[in-house]
């Protein structure tokens, strides 16, 4: 029997990377998928191979920061499919700025991307979650939110917020059997990485895990495809890290 037979999952960012690797996992495994990004063609293209592979998904473009455009998101995962059992709030951006160099609308637009839209996405997924009287919520957070990096400032305060606002969500919905983690996955080798960092600095990465190398997709998806489903049942309020070690030192 698929994980995640019949269960609807919300999934941000679903366009490229760790998103896109959960979309084919979670629709693999049985769920309706609604992935939400900001690329039409990329969208549509992930939707229709999901289809092909015989799972069902559905492309909502969606910019994550916008309140309008994240309730109609909701609104319409709800008219296609009834309900909302899962979502990841994965969509984010990376950034590599001293912060005394940083202009107010990058700071803003970090927190915005990152960590407003995680109040904003659940905002309107929990009532759903509330009258079904159950749900997980995944929240992609990322081991810098626990250790610095430098140039990072407004990544490193975003990602940190997603971690505690994880464990307030999980306490103030636990008795709606809303479960609520986050994983802090390590460097992942996806295109935010791959697009900003030249191939040295690649390298030195890989180095500072210690198992020797940056971590794939389909490694945090599956993380996700576990708290995602019932195998997690007693676990709220954790963090999972994804780090080949990295935090371990
Ligand atoms: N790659 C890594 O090393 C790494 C490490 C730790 C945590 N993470 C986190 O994992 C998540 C996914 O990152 P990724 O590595 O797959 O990067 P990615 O760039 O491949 O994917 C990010 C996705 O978020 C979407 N997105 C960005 N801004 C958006 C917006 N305003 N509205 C809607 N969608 C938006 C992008 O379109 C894209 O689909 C991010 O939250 C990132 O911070 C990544």
């Amino acid at each position: 029997m698929p994980r995640l037979q019949d269960r609807v999952a919300v999934i941000t960012g679903g366009t490229s990377g760790i998103g896109e690797a959960c979309v084919h996992l979670f629709a693999r495994e049985g769920a309706r998928v609604v992935l939400a990004g900001r690329s039409e063609e990329k969208g549509k293209g992930i939707e229709a191979r999901v289809r092909q592979e015989g799972g069902t998904a559905l492309f909502h473009k969606t910019d994550v920061s916008r309140a309008d455009q994240v309730k109609s998101l909701m609104e319409a995962a709800r008219k296609h499919f009834q309900r909302i059992d899962i979502l990841v709030n994965n969509a984010g951006i990376g950034q590599q700025t001293p912060l005394h160099q940083m202009e107010e609308e990058e700071w803003d637009r970090v927190l915005d991307i990152n960590l407003k839209s995680v109040y904003l996405c659940s905002r309107y997924a929990l009532p759903v979650m509330q009258e079904q009287k159950g749900g997980s919520i995944i929240n992609m957070a990322s081991i810098l939110g626990l250790v610095g990096f430098p140039g990072a400032g407004a990544y490193n305060a975003s990602k940190g917020g997603m971690r505690l606002l994880t464990r307030n969500m999980a306490l103030e919905y636990a008795r709606d059997g809303i479960r609520v983690n986050s994983i802090c996955p390590g460097f992942i080798e996806t295109p935010m990485i791959e697009k900003e960092l030249d191939p040295e600095t690649l390298k030195d990465l890989a180095e500072a895990h210690p198992l020797g190398r940056l971590g794939k997709p389909a490694e945090v998806a599956s993380v996700a495809l576990f708290l995602a489903g019932e195998e997690s049942s007693f676990i709220t309020g954790s963090d999972i890290f994804v780090d080949g070690g990295y935090t371990a030192r």
